[in-house]
């Protein structure tokens, strides 16, 4: 592995301010940052990558992606998410259990850190999903982020709707429960009642605030009743978000996505079934409300959830469309483009997608530029925008609900350990991420 350095880059420092100079990496790890022109490289080791005009921020760590690997390669794998990572300048992942066979057992998860390690570019971590049946393997799976609870919209064994499964799920153990709040029998009453309609708008009514809300409140009962590690996902209503400002223990954390933050109902109209999620869209109030929760420290950090479908599956009329949308190669122009705009800051965008994940997950050496941290780094333009194209993607569903936008802030080199991944529309597939780990996963 050569050593780098990268030069008069404007580096994002831990304080939060923007500096100018050099930052020397040696074995994969940050060793050294020089605030002023430290001249030629002192020694012939180092490869230069000239940074000038350029902005060095932690690479983006998402939190909250579905890979589809194992079992749904016709819409993604492992290697070609990895490769939208590197693009989007997203170094390490943390993925959902709902590939087939369900990621519910240790054999499961070992199965997917195997493939992974064969064909990953970036940094990688799984999910064990629960069922009503596996409380044995969430106590002792390893290594793993936390335990995923689907408390609504999904089909099979990793739906836990009752509460007394629920309950016991709370009671037992103390890893990070991550939740996807929302009421599954709310959803299958409003259902029926909508029956027959084919517009896609109608998804964000059956799947209404208070269907969220519901099971935002109970996970946060449990929560509170045995001092439960939790963390709510994707979170999309006011009302939720309302909820949490006035009533959120430190063991709980938050998380929204760029999607709810930036688009809204009237998205139907434009892209149809493209703008279809679980939890679905929502209204531009909502949107205002999540962007003042989060950036008063209501909700902690963001998640694209990544939910790839391919066009010919997303052009069923509905409801038979799947529910979901890409992301991890959009997030981090999207959210730069926002700081550009002034509605928030370079130094918050970079805290929400990297420095706060590292810190609730218990991810040692991450989200932060400094001497010891993993050089596991993105390089941005904010001088340069450019618009979403479809043919410049890399995710094998080939398409983004943000085509045509106008991003400032794309990603123009990534390292992963120190080595570059991506450099300018070249992707270096010869590079590897590692597993993660989690130690001591602290409270939000
Ligand atoms: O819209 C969604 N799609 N939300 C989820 O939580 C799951 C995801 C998927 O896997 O397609």
């Amino acid at each position: 592995m050569p050593n780098l350095i990268i030069r008069q880059a404007r580096i994002l420092l831990p304080e939060g301010n923007l500096a100018s100079g050099d930052v020397w990496i040696q074995a994969g790890k940050i060793a050294e940052i020089a605030l002023t022109d430290s001249a030629s490289p002192r020694e012939s080791s180092f490869e230069v990558i000239d940074a000038e005009g350029l902005t060095l921020l932690p690479g983006v760590i998402d939190p909250q992606v579905h890979f589809r690997e194992p079992g749904l390669e016709h819409k993604e794998d492992l290697f070609t998410a990895s490769c939208a990572c590197a693009q989007g300048g997203v170094t390490s992942f943390l993925e959902m259990p709902n590939t087939r066979p369900l990621t519910t057992t240790q054999a499961a998860l070992d199965d997917k850190l195997q493939r992974a390690a064969q064909k990953c570019l970036v940094n990688y971590g799984f999910f064990i999903g629960a069922t009503a049946e596996n409380l044995p393997d969430l106590l002792e799976a390893h290594p793993t982020p936390g335990i995923k609870i689907f408390m609504g919209s999904m089909h099979g064994p990793l739906l836990v709707d009752q509460e007394a499964a629920l309950t016991a799920l709370f009671a037992k153990g103390d890893r990070l429960i991550a939740v996807h709040a929302e009421d599954q029998a709310r959803i299958l009453e409003r259902r029926q009642q909508f029956a027959g309609i084919t517009d896609p708008a109608i998804h964000s009514q059956i799947q209404d605030h208070q269907a969220a809300l519901n099971a935002t409140q109970l996970a946060l009962k449990l929560s509170k009743q045995y001092q439960r590690r939790l963390h709510i996902l994707h979170l999309s209503t006011a009302e939720e978000a309302e909820l949490l400002r006035r009533d959120k223990p430190a063991w709980v954390t938050a998380e929204v996505t760029p999607q709810h933050l930036l688009l809204n109902t009237s998205a139907y109209e434009q892209i149809g079934t493209l703008a279809q999620m679980n939890p679905p869209l929502r209204s531009p109030h909502d949107n205002e409300v999540l962007w003042q929760a989060l950036r008063d420290g209501v909700l902690d950090f963001i998640a694209t959830d990544h939910a790839p479908h391919t066009l010919e599956e997303k052009a069923r009329p509905y409801p038979d469309s799947p529910s979901g949308m890409p992301g991890v190669e959009t997030s981090l122009p999207l959210m730069l483009t926002q700081a550009m705009q002034g509605r928030c800051t370079i130094a918050q965008v970079s805290h929400w997608m990297s420095t706060a994940v590292a810190k609730a997950y218990g991810i040692r050496h991450k989200g932060v530029i400094a001497p010891g941290y993993d050089a596991d780094l993105v390089l941005v333009d904010l001088n340069h925008s450019r618009p979403v194209r479809r043919e410049d993607l890399r995710t094998k569903c080939g398409w983004s609900p943000f085509e045509g936008w106008n991003l400032t802030g794309w990603p123009v080199i990534t390292l992963v350990g120190g080595q570059v991944v991506y450099d300018r529309g070249h992707l270096n597939t010869q590079v590897r991420g590692r597993a993660l780990s989690f130690q001591g996963q602290e409270e939000g």
